[in-house]
């Protein structure tokens, strides 16, 4: 299911603006992962540099790719995958421009996903999955009511064990917004 026809948010913040994302912006949203650290955090089966021939591939199969904007600049990127109707989803990607961390557009975004995910598409559950040394991505989630439900071993590209944690947040628990 496609929901290209997500509504327009408009934060406060006067320029920052959350849209779907179209493939004029794919560009942007490769610039916004500059280490194979980060693509690994945001996107673990993703080869450095994200390319816009692998962010073609990951559109065809996700759902609601969404951009955050700051004035003209994409400084902000998710999507929801694994969407299986009237059950649950996962929120994708979930990345910030480095420029534009720590101001609570994160928060903003995630929220946004959550809308999408539980109001357009009337999910009863929504999943998050986050590496366990992502201490910011774990408390932005905590935040928001996700708590953990699994945790599963993976490699990282230097060959290290790491863990990634599933987090999950039922409708009913979402949190209310301050
Ligand atoms: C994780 C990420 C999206 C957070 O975005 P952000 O815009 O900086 O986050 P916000 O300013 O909205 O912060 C929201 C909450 O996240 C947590 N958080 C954000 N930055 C943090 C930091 N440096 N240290 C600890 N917690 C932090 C806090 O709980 C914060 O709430 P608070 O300010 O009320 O304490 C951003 O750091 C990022 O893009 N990281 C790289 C990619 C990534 O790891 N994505 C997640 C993949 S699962």
């Amino acid at each position: 299911m496609r929901c290209d026809a997500d509504v327009h948010v408009t934060s406060p913040q006067a320029d920052i603006h959350i849209r779907p994302a179209g493939e004029a912006d794919h560009p942007a949203i490769c610039a916004l992962i500059p280490s194979p650290e980060e693509l690994f955090l945001v996107y673990p089966r993703g080869r450095h540099p994200l390319t816009v021939e692998q962010l073609a591939s990951l559109a065809a199969e996700r759902h609601a790719l969404t951009v955050m904007t700051d004035g003209e600049q994409v400084i902000g990127f998710a999507n929801l995958y694994g969407l299986e109707a009237g059950s649950h989803a996962f929120i994708g990607n979930v990345i910030v421009a480095r420029t534009h961390r720590g101001q609570g557009l994160g928060r903003r975004l995630v929220r946004y996903m959550l809308d999408v995910a539980f109001v357009r598409h009337e999910l009863r559950e929504v999943c998050i999955s986050v590496f366990n040394d992502n201490t910011s991505a774990l408390l932005l989630y905590a935040g928001l009511g996700f708590v953990p439900y699994a945790i599963e071993e993976r490699r990282h590209p230097q060959g290290r064990r790491t863990a990634l944690l599933h987090l999950r947040l039922a409708a009913a628990d979402r949190a209310s917004e301050p």
